[in-house]
């Protein structure tokens, strides 16, 4: 299969992209993170992308930054969607994502390790990626940062004190929390049966969930 792959390629390619075949042959390699709003996503991924050099991808950070473009057609949906606790389709965050892999690796082929933060993260997502992306990124597993309500909601709150989101306050919370339930868990449920799933005990201090965290990506790089 790897022979047949590499001789199609061999034969398509040019003398001077023949030194370039491993990375022709380079796909995005994808690590999921979810979690409950506040569980720590962010805040790991960021000691992740220090350590490991994984590019982080916050399917949120993407959505706010389209929203807040002069001229994007979606901002006023996006904001809709962001204080209520909905998840926007998925067209629109999939077009995202695709476009923020495609420039990192377009600067060099081999950035090809991401952390793809808050998605998917429900139904629709996950169809999306698996229309859009199946046999064009491996999906590694996922990283499942498990905290109770409570404490993502007081998280949050703190939060809000600094961090200027629309939807860092209790009434947008309570509708995140049941999107959260209704709709991630099942996901990361359907996951944990392919034995896809890291979970990890996000109600610890930071230090202790990154010390789990090192633990996995020491073995799986
Ligand atoms: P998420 O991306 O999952 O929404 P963040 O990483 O933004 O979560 O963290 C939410 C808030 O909680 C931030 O203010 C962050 O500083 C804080 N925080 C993150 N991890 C922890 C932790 N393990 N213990 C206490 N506070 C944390
Ligand atoms: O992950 P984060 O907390 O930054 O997400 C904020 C909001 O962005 C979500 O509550 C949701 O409204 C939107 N979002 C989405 N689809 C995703 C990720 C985030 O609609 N896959
Ligand atoms: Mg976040």
């Amino acid at each position: 299969m790897l022979y047949r792959l590499l001789s199609c390629v061999t034969r398509k390619a040019t003398a001077s992209a023949f030194y370039r075949l491993p990375a022709l042959i380079m796909k995005p390699q994808v690590y999921f993170v979810l979690g409950g709003p506040g569980a720590g996503k962010g805040t790991q991924c960021a000691k992740i992308v220090e350590k490991y050099g994984y590019t982080h991808l916050s399917a949120g950070d993407l959505l706010r930054a389209e929203r807040g473009r002069p001229g994007s057609e979606f901002g006023e949906l996006i904001e809709n969607y962001i204080r209520d606790g909905k998840i926007v389709p998925v067209e629109i965050t999939i077009s995202l994502l695709q476009r923020a892999m495609e420039e990192t690796m377009k600067s060099n082929e081999e950035n090809n390790k991401f952390l793809i933060d808050g998605f998917p993260r429900n139904e629709d997502n996950l169809q999306g990626w698996n229309r859009t992306m199946d046999g064009k990124a491996d999906v590694k597993s996922v990283l499942f940062f498990d905290c109770c309500n409570e404490v993502c909601i007081d998280r949050c709150l703190e939060r809000g004190k600094s961090s200027g989101r629309s939807d860092d306050n209790r009434e947008s919370l309570l509708k995140r929390i049941q999107t959260y339930v209704q709709s991630t868990k099942p996901i990361i449920e359907l996951y944990e049966k392919q034995g896809k799933v890291h979970t990890i005990d996000a109600s610890k201090t930071v230090d202790d969930v990154f010390a789990h965290v090192q633990k996995i990506f020491d073995k799986e790089g």
